[in-house]
């Protein structure tokens, strides 16, 4: 199964970096996950210089919204048991060690273990709007690649049920998705 969680890595001067990522946990283990960039990545290169970092599980979609639109800029508080930090939005937190790497010149495989597990908060349940904000925001980070009549149409579909199930949050990272379609349209 892929997770989309939030990774927090540190450069080797312990500046934390903020990435949405979706993390594959192979079926039946709970302290196994495979962390996979894109090369290039600011995320690959801070966990194979430190070894460690933080799976984030977060509700708040601004956090993965804010990311792709340039506010990587959220409260962040020292992890317990590794070199690393937690976003304080998280509702749950896996801190983790980097134990083998499969290369891979477009996407490697990043093996991790986990290594301490905190609870913070209770999950609510599920919630449509989030949903939409989490595809669209995968859909912005690939404007440019697929047709921009293609993402149109999505977000066309996203946004019904967006319109029907947001709250503050949600609304406030949507706009700020639309902003950068809208930017990506006016550059191109
Ligand atoms: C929900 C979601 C999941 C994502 N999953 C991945 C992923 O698994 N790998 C990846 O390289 N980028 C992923 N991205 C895009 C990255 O977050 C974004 O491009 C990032 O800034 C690039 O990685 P870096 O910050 O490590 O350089 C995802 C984005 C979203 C919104």
């Amino acid at each position: 199964m892929i997770q989309e969680t939030i990774v927090i890595t540190q450069n080797r001067f312990g500046l934390a970096h903020i990435a949405p990522m979706g993390i594959y946990t192979p079926s039946g283990s709970q302290d196994d996950f495979i962390i996979l960039p894109f090369r290039p990545s600011t995320t690959l290169n801070n966990l194979l210089a430190s070894k460690t970092a933080v799976i984030n599980y977060c509700d708040d979609v601004r956090v993965f919204a804010g990311c792709l639109t340039g506010r990587r800029d959220w409260p962040l508080t020292p992890a317990e048991k590794i070199n690393g930090q937690v976003l304080d939005c998280a509702l749950a937190h896996t801190e983790v060690e980097l134990v083998r790497i499969e290369d891979d010149e477009t996407r490697p495989k990043l093996f991790c273990k986990a290594v301490h597990n905190v609870n913070h908060a209770p999950f609510k349940g599920f919630n449509r709007a989030q949903y939409s904000v989490l595809e669209a925001a995968i859909l912005i980070s690939r404007l440019g690649r697929i047709p921009l009549e293609k993402i149109q149409a999505e977000i066309d579909y996203l946004r019904i049920g967006l319109e029907k199930t947001a709250g503050d949050r949600e609304l406030e990272a949507w706009s700020w998705l639309m902003a950068a379609i809208e930017n990506f349209e006016e550059d191109a």
